[in-house]
């Protein structure tokens, strides 16, 4: 595997096997992987001919600097298991590499009210800060397929409208969330938790499947006021938000009508870590 952190040296090795017809896939990361994040590199692999991983914990998407200074940071660890897993390039620049300017992180996208719901209401200036990223690690490794997990689902709804409107190549490849054995989603913010949390964070997607099984039979309204009753008969489960919505515009739905359309989605707080998790309701 090649590992580089300067932007010349990556974009002249990615130019020269790209000329020599391969294709690029693209797996962007925070890094401390998970095997979410592997299952995105094996897809990769399967689906291109050159698999591509970046590991950059973006300061311009935290709205928290203690969340960004708790990011766990695990590169030697997490170079091991990329080079485990197959994959033949790791860009993990610097800070001052990908700011130079400091972070004044703009954008000339409007997302409409995809960035206002939600995540993009409790964390301003998040998803702004996502794009502005992913576009500059598009210019710099131009692959021909991106890969995402849906467990960020809004996220994924942001860099889909952001390649739409701007234009850009890559093709973008949604990806099924991975869980643990216990219904977990995957995320690196689980290393976080203590035992007692760790104990407790399944019963967030526990509560979204029932939900799931209770669709049909009640009105959106009641659907979420059972789901948060649900979770925070756990004292130390406290839900920021619980919607349904659609799932193309994300927008809140106010009945069950296109069956399609409907997922759950919510954010919750163990401690001071805070998970996100969704699910459709009628697939
Ligand atoms: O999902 C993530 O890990 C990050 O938001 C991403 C897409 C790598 C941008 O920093």
């Amino acid at each position: 595997m090649k590992q580089f952190t300067s932007i010349a040296e990556t974009v002249d090795y990615l130019n020269t096997e790209r000329e020599r017809g391969l294709m690029i896939g693209f797996v962007p990361t925070m890094g401390a992987l998970h095997d979410g994040h592997l299952s995105l590199i094996k897809r990769s692999k399967m689906e291109n001919d050159l698999t591509v991983c970046s590991i950059f914990v973006n300061p311009a998407q935290f709205n928290n600097r203690e969340d960004l200074n708790k990011y766990p940071r695990t590169l030697v660890y997490d170079a091991k298991l990329l080079l485990e897993c197959g994959c033949d390039v790791l860009f993990a620049p610097e800070a001052s590499a990908m700011y130079p300017e400091g972070e004044t992180p703009d954008i000339d996208v409007d997302f409409g009210m995809l960035d206002k719901v939600m995540e993009g209401k409790f964390r301003p200036g998040h998803f702004k800060g996502v794009a502005i990223i992913v576009k500059k690690l598009f210019d710099i490794v131009n692959p021909a397929r991106a890969y995402f997990g849906k467990k960020d689902y809004q996220q994924l709804a942001i860099i889909r409208h952001m390649v739409k409107t701007l234009h850009l190549a890559p093709e973008i490849v949604a990806c099924e969330t991975v869980r643990e054995a216990d219904g977990l989603a995957m995320s690196s913010r689980n290393m976080r938790l203590t035992i007692s949390e760790r104990n407790l964070a399944p019963k967030i997607y526990e509560v979204l499947s029932k939900l799931k099984a209770k669709t049909g039979k009640s009105t959106v309204g009641e659907l979420k006021e059972w789901a948060v009753k649900k979770i925070q008969e756990y004292p130390d489960l406290r839900v920021e938000y619980f919607e349904i919505g659609d799932k193309d515009t994300l927008l809140p739905l106010k009945n069950l009508n296109r069956k399609e359309q409907a997922m759950a989605f919510t954010a919750v707080f163990l401690g001071d870590v805070r998970l996100i998790d969704n699910i459709e309701l009628f697939l």
